[in-house]
């Protein structure tokens, strides 16, 4: 599945706030992304940011009240309004909130706002005073009460200079919510996926882990891919420096035994578990108070077998649930494929990802990944050389197709 943003038709409101310099940056971005981007401008909101400096980040014609108004253009609101898919406010004043509220249309953007048939998100900003402020907060609660998504606002730093609630949220989270929202019918919808990414931590003493390489990276694209492909992801993660994207359940762990702690909460609602995650075979037998001293004598660290959260998956899968769809990760060394393939039988996969960790260019902590996938029924499908996100969507791609069948 690719990017849900990609050949939407956005509809950017901008209005007049300090933040409207950040929705420059968020249309250039849904540009970026492949998104077909109108955005039309409150005259508050032109007095601070020119329509040209949208103008040349989109490529496009910008709509400012000009355009409400001009005897040449045929009724901008509603040739705005009907092709949307979606409409995002951003960022929102308390002025237009109150607008949007009571259905008032005195501009080009709070008309055009009434008229659209696709969601309307709303992303306010504002100093923490208009925004505790009790009419802002009756009138979001309306804007809620019928539907429209409100994004943020923040907590930090405020144009004032003071710090508090009221920040608009970065473009970046703002354009992956609008991915999210986009996603919501697509095939996965209804289905709950559990992903496992990053490389657990099994602690010798306060300050030292036993861990791996992993970096969370193809975990992370697999719960992107499974949110692009309407799913429900509970994404379990050991440490990693990835960022969650965004409409992900997140529940980090560090150990082994965390993470099949954490599985055994989710697992009775799920659909399919992908486990990408680098999950430590072996962890010391105990783990010291206190730290190991460099003076100590320390020849030996004892180790003892984790569980293996596959394999009983795998097993609860037969006695349990048969349509539990069950992807597992291989990282080998040597003998890839006839490790991989003995793995997802033991294991009771549909599918074995199997990874060959002995390329520079493939694996562990970088960008690109090539593998081979193992089917249950002994086919096999070698994928070349290309990004993690591509191979998350093939994956997932695979998984509805598994779904579906
Ligand atoms: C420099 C400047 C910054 C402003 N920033 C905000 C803001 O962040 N949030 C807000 O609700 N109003 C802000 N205002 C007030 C709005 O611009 C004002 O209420 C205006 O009428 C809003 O019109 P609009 O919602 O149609 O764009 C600001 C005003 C100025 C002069």
């Amino acid at each position: 599945m690719e990017n849900p943003i990609k050949n939407k038709n956005i509809l950017l409101g901008v209005t007049g706030s300090i933040a409207a310099y950040k929705a420059v940056e968020l249309a250039s971005q849904l540009t970026k992304a492949g998104s077909n981007v109108d955005v039309i401008l409150t005259p508050a909101a032109e007095k601070l940011v020119s329509p040209l400096t949208f103008r040349s980040v989109t490529g496009k014609k910008v709509f400012t009240d000009a355009d409400l108004w001009d005897t040449t253009s045929h009724i901008a609101h509603i040739n705005l309004a009907l092709p949307a898919d979606i409409m995002l406010i951003a960022p929102a004043t308390a002025s237009t909130i109150a607008k949007l509220a009571h259905g008032q249309a005195d501009n080009l953007l709070t008309l055009t706002a009434l008229a659209i048939r696709c969601p309307l998100v709303v992303a306010p900003a504002m100093d923490t005073g208009m925004y505790s402020n009790a009419f802002t907060q009756e009138n979001l609660e309306i804007l809620e009460k019928h539907d429209i998504t409100i994004l943020g606002p923040d907590e930090g730093h405020l144009a004032s200079g003071l710090s508090g609630k009221g920040r608009m949220l970065e473009a970046r989270v703002l354009l992956g919510s609008l991915r999210f929202l986009l996603s919501r019918e697509n095939p996965l919808a209804g289905k709950k996926v559990i992903v496992t990414a990053g490389g657990t931590q099994e602690p010798l003493d306060p300050v030292r882990v036993l861990t791996n390489h992993s970096s969370g990276k193809q975990g992370y694209a697999l719960a992107q891919a499974a949110l692009d492909a309407g799913a429900d992801v509970t994404l379990i993660s050991a440490p990693t420096s990835m960022t969650p994207p965004e409409g992900v359940k997140t529940i980090s762990i560090q150990t082994a035994e965390e993470m099949h702690t954490a599985m055994l909460k989710e697992i009775k609602q799920t659909d399919a578990v992908i486990m990408a995650a680098a999950v430590a075979d072996f962890r010391p037998t105990s783990k010291k108070a206190e730290k190991i001293k460099k003076e100590g004598k320390l020849s030996e660290i004892e180790l003892e077998a984790t569980i293996d959260i596959l394999k009983e998956l795998g097993e609860w899968k037969r006695s349990h649930k048969p349509d539990l769809v069950l992807i597992g990760f291989a990282a080998e060394s040597e003998k890839l494929v006839e490790n991989a393939r003995k793995k997802l039988e033991q294991k009771n996969l549909n599918l074995i990802v199997a990874n060959d960790i002995s390329r520079n260019d493939a694996g562990f902590a970088v960008d690109t990944n090539a593998v081979t996938l193992l089917f249950k029924d002994g086919k096999r499908q070698d994928l070349p050389l290309q990004d993690k996100e591509a191979v998350a969507q093939k994956i997932i791609d695979i998984l509805i197709q598994f779904m579906q069948s």
